[in-house]
């Protein structure tokens, strides 16, 4: 069963704000919404005592000086990681953050969010099921609206299971022919895909089917306004200032 999506605005930060700060940490968060978005995208997923974190990768290494697989390791090992002075050590300091840290900060500063469900292998249902645990938590008070999505079909389709009612989104990198059995098996109400592998024809067959589309990650002012031309209703950029300035 389809929920109903929000309207997403046409630009959402991408992992917060992350050509401007570190990935999926708090001041990215904080540097979308200064930038002036409403929306942000981030990554989550579960630790190996069940929390659930603002992470890309399986592992810490590429965006923090810690090491290790997440799933094998607790919160309080990856909150000794620096997850901010990779980026520039102007951000040194910041912490790998919990949804529940990313919720109040998307309160204070009014945003909505995409959450992008990441599990490690493995770890599909359990990701679900926590991250739905703090979702259910935090939507008793807050003001925004949120679009959960993920590549991991298992993964969404728990998640919908555990809280119906909340829009889903199914990332596609490269668009399976079966795309709409998908969408429907999953229950998601919306698109997301990689724009450099979307067609027009593509897009149109999404749009008739009645899927809003969102298009991930678009860095060009272009390409942005060329894509919300044809239809799709929002781009994930790194660069929501500048998008949100020139579109
Ligand atoms: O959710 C859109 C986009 O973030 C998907 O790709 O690898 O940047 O998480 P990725
Ligand atoms: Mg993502």
């Amino acid at each position: 069963m389809r929920s109903m999506s929000p309207f997403v605005t046409p630009v959402v930060g991408h992992r917060g704000a992350a050509a401007s700060a570190p990935e999926n940490t708090l001041v990215s968060l904080k540097t979308a919404a200064e930038q002036g978005a409403r929306w942000v995208e981030f990554d989550v997923k579960l630790t190996a005592d069940g929390t659930v974190i603002l992470l890309h990768d399986d592992r810490l290494e590429r965006t923090t000086d810690g090491r290790g697989n997440v799933s094998e390791m607790t919160y309080g090992e990856i909150l000794k990681a620096d997850a901010g002075r990779s980026f520039s050590p102007r951000f040194a300091g910041e912490r790998v953050p919990t949804l529940g840290q990313a919720f109040a900060l998307l309160s204070q500063y009014g945003l909505s969010a995409n959450i992008e469900l990441k599990p490690c292998p493995g770890f599909e249902a359990a990701t679900a099921l926590a991250v739905s645990q703090v979702v259910k938590e935090e939507l008793a008070d807050f003001a925004g609206d949120i679009v959960v999505s993920s590549f991991s079909e298992p993964c969404l389709s728990c998640f919908g299971e555990a809280m119906p009612g909340v829009s889903l989104a199914l990332l596609f990198g490269k668009t399976p022919v079966d795309w709409r059995a998908r969408a429907e098996r999953v229950g998601a109400d919306a698109i997301h895909c990689r724009q450099q592998n979307l067609t027009r024809v593509q897009l149109n067959g999404f749009l008739a089917a009645g899927y809003p589309v969102r298009c991930y990650t678009v860095n060009d002012v272009r390409t942005a306004k060329r894509l919300l031309g044809w239809g799709v209703e929002s781009i994930f950029t790194d660069h929501p200032g500048k998008l949100l300035g020139g579109i």
